[in-house]
């Protein structure tokens, strides 16, 4: 409280300590707009300790990250992000996908939670329609979710923004029988019935296939013989896909292609699959194999050095893969074992987790309304001089 208050009123010489390192990263961000990253994160909230939406805004501006998926849609961030640039994936969670099986309830669901954000200039690109519906066993929830996708999906339509955002939802790899080799790849036989008829929406609806891919747990449940360089994206033989030939370097190209598989195996080879999540734990339980800063580092590291290359997968060489990241923060309240609450690239004080060249900025509390000010006056005078130079 005593910093914030002495934040929102410093004195000229406090604000200028505070405010040049600001500047300096705004210019910086003004002369290199064009190399914002490819990567995306995901940005969960299951924390008590996280800093607020609008800082964590400077940070992801700071980082040049301009891809985020919420788990909601929280209007605390949306309007964070007003202005930045920002592009969203949005969520509506599990427990309110079965009431938007109703095509009204769909439509008021985006009256309140989308319209009036993208009215005010927010990027909402994507909604993704429950999480992981397929990966548990309520088979209630299973049934909605292709009722609910079609609303939703109308609804948009009915507001003119079909077309603008995407409508979809995010598996887990569970809902795989088949993924090696990566051909050979196939949907379980429980989950099969259910992705048939989702396709077929995706294929109409033009929306991508959302695929949470954790190579981490191939990892952990068989660290003896899953070679961890394999995993990390680190120099390795690789595997060869007897069917088709194409060499593999590391698990995530294989788990996509898999995926590509099945769905090719269902008929639809006009569908884009792009990894909803992806990560690694920094810290686990005992028994919870890998997971360590080290690890995580390399795999972030070399995930990230690829997506920056715009690589595709084998199958698909020539489409870059579209990534994101699993997760922003570590997030201190989500349940079940250590590495749960291990996944961010950052500590809830901005401070890197461990170092994969991702140097961030988060201002201090409160001082961002100080900087906005002063970056407004900056901003003004810089025009001046624009118009002065070309007088
Ligand atoms: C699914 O249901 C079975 C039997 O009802 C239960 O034993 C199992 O734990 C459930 N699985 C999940 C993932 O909920
Ligand atoms: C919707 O998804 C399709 C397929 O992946 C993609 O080509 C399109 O750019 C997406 N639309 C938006 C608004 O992101």
């Amino acid at each position: 409280m005593a910093t914030a208050a002495r934040a929102a009123s410093c004195t000229p010489a406090a604000c200028a300590v505070l405010v040049i390192p600001i500047l300096v990263l705004i210019m910086a961000g003004q002369v290199r707009v064009a190399e914002a990253l490819s990567i995306g994160v995901n940005y969960g909230q299951i924390a008590n300790n996280l800093p607020s939406p609008s800082r964590v805004s400077w940070l992801l501006r700071s980082l040049k990250i301009s891809k985020v998926k919420l788990f909601d849609a929280d209007p605390h961030v949306l309007r964070a992000f007003l202005g930045t640039g920002v592009e969203f994936v949005v969520g509506i969670g599990n427990e309110a996908v079965p009431a938007m099986a109703s095509p009204a309830a769909a439509e008021s669901w985006l009256q309140l939670h989308v319209v009036p954000h993208l009215r005010a200039g927010a990027r909402i690109t994507c909604i993704t329609v429950g999480n992981e519906v397929f990966k548990g066993n309520d088979t209630a929830l299973q049934a909605s979710l292709l009722p609910a996708l079609r609303s939703v999906h109308q609804a948009l339509g009915a507001l003119g923004l079909q077309g603008r955002v995407n409508v979809t939802t995010a598996h887990s790899l569970d809902i795989m029988g088949v993924s090696y080799p990566p051909s050979a790849g196939a949907f379980h036989p429980s989950a099969a019935p259910h992705l048939q008829p989702f396709l077929a929406f995706l294929s109409a609806a033009r929306a991508p296939f959302l695929i949470n891919c954790y190579p981490y747990f191939a990892y952990k449940d068989d660290p003896a013989r899953v070679p961890l360089e394999y995993v990390l994206f680190q120099p390795n033989a690789g595997v060869v896909d007897p069917r088709t030939r194409l060499v593999y370097d590391n698990m995530l190209y294989a788990q996509v292609d898999a995926v590509y598989a099945a769905i090719q195996a269902m008929g639809h080879t006009d569908i884009d699959v792009k990894v909803s999540e992806t990560g690694w734990p920094s810290r686990g339980d005992p028994d919870e194999a890998g997971a360590t800063p080290e690890n995580a580092g390399t795999y972030i590291g070399n995930l990230l050095r690829r997506i920056e290359m715009k690589q595709g997968t084998p199958l698909r060489p020539q489409a870059p893969i579209d990534v994101y990241v699993f997760a922003l923060f570590n997030e201190n309240l989500k349940p079940g074992p250590a590495s749960e609450r291990n996944y961010g690239l950052f500590y809830p004080d901005g401070t890197p987790v461990y170092n994969v060249g991702l140097r961030g900025y988060l201002p201090p509390m409160a001082s961002h309304e100080a900087a906005t000010q002063v970056i407004h006056w900056f901003l003004l005078i810089a025009t001046a001089s624009v118009v002065f130079a070309l007088s």
